[in-house]
């Protein structure tokens, strides 16, 4: 484990003189079986795996959760030793950011600017420039990132693209507790009752894939059907319902290729996202 950004840098260049490949896995921490599952994914193929976990400020609105958001530091550690990490990165907001916010950084483009852009203004300029950070920091590696995220997953594949920078972006797919509510570290805010309404988001996206499925192809059907389930729920405060083209983003009338439904809602104190790719058979 480092909190130092040189020692960091200098241990993912060695292995890289060593010939092995940097297999890179950045986290918030509070580590669930989601950022396990990346973990795993990264350690294939004899490569250096690298976990950094720093619950990035920049990313977080000013009413927002920040310092609420759940951090337990040793259990992380103890979860990175026993998928066979090589180094954690563990910086503290001075060492990432030593002259405070940082005046220079990385415009998310107009994706940024949509569903969770548009309800958490500046979080995708926060989330790319710090990727970029740490991307610089361990150089030239595959970098994991969870299809939970869907639109951050979008966004930092279009920036890796748009900046070249010397990253092979792997996706990974979204790990779901039994009865489908995506992992999440903020799950720990739900109460039991809210916990059991929260399955409302996995159902009405499986709503959504089995409409397709059927023939169903006018997005408004599909996005009206997905907020009938959530509204269904008293406990949930739906944000959005959307179905976007997955290799847009954006919005789709009616549905031709692979597209995505996505859902964002709040439950109590927990504002939780998901989402679901769903493909046409014709
Ligand atoms: P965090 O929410 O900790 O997630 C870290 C990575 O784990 C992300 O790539 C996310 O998509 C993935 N992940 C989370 N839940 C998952 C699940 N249920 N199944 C599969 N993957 C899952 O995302 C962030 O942190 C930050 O924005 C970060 C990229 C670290 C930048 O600060």
């Amino acid at each position: 484990m480092t909190g130092e950004r040189r020692e960091f840098r200098e241990a993912c260049q060695a292995a890289r003189l060593e010939g092995r490949t940097v297999a890179f896995v950045p986290t918030m921490g509070s580590l669930h079986e989601g950022h396990l599952s990346l973990m795993a994914a990264a350690r294939k193929e004899m490569a250096f795996a690298a976990v950094s976990i720093f619950v990035n400020p920049l990313q977080f609105g000013p009413a927002e959760d920040l310092a609420a958001y759940p951090r337990d530091l040793d259990r992380d550690l103890e979860r990175c030793q026993k998928e066979g990490v090589d180094l954690v990165f563990t910086p503290d907001a001075d060492e990432m950011y030593p002259a405070g916010r940082p005046e220079v950084t990385v415009d998310p483009g107009p994706v940024g600017d949509r569903l969770e852009g548009a309800s958490r203004p500046g979080h995708f300029r926060g989330v790319c420039t710090v990727v970029a950070k740490l991307l610089g920091l361990v150089g030239a590696c595959r970098a994991y990132f969870g299809e939970k995220d869907a639109q951050q997953l979008f966004i930092v594949r279009r920036m890796v693209r748009d900046l070249d920078l010397p990253i092979q972006v792997v996706g990974c797919p979204t790990v779901r507790e039994p009865d489908g509510l995506a992992m999440s570290s903020r799950n720990t805010y739900l109460s039991g009752q809210e916990r059991r309404a929260a399955t409302c988001l996995y159902e009405s996206l499986a709503r959504a894939a089995w409409l397709v499925e059927g023939g169903e192809r006018d997005a408004r059907v599909l996005q009206a059907e997905m907020a009938k389930r959530i509204g269904a729920e008293p406990l949930a405060g739906l944000d959005y319902v959307a179905v976007v083209d997955e290799d847009s983003f954006e919005d789709v009338g009616r549905i031709r290729g692979s597209a995505r439904a996505l859902v964002a809602a709040r439950f109590g104190e927990a504002r939780l996202i998901d989402n679901l790719l769903m493909r046409p058979s014709d």
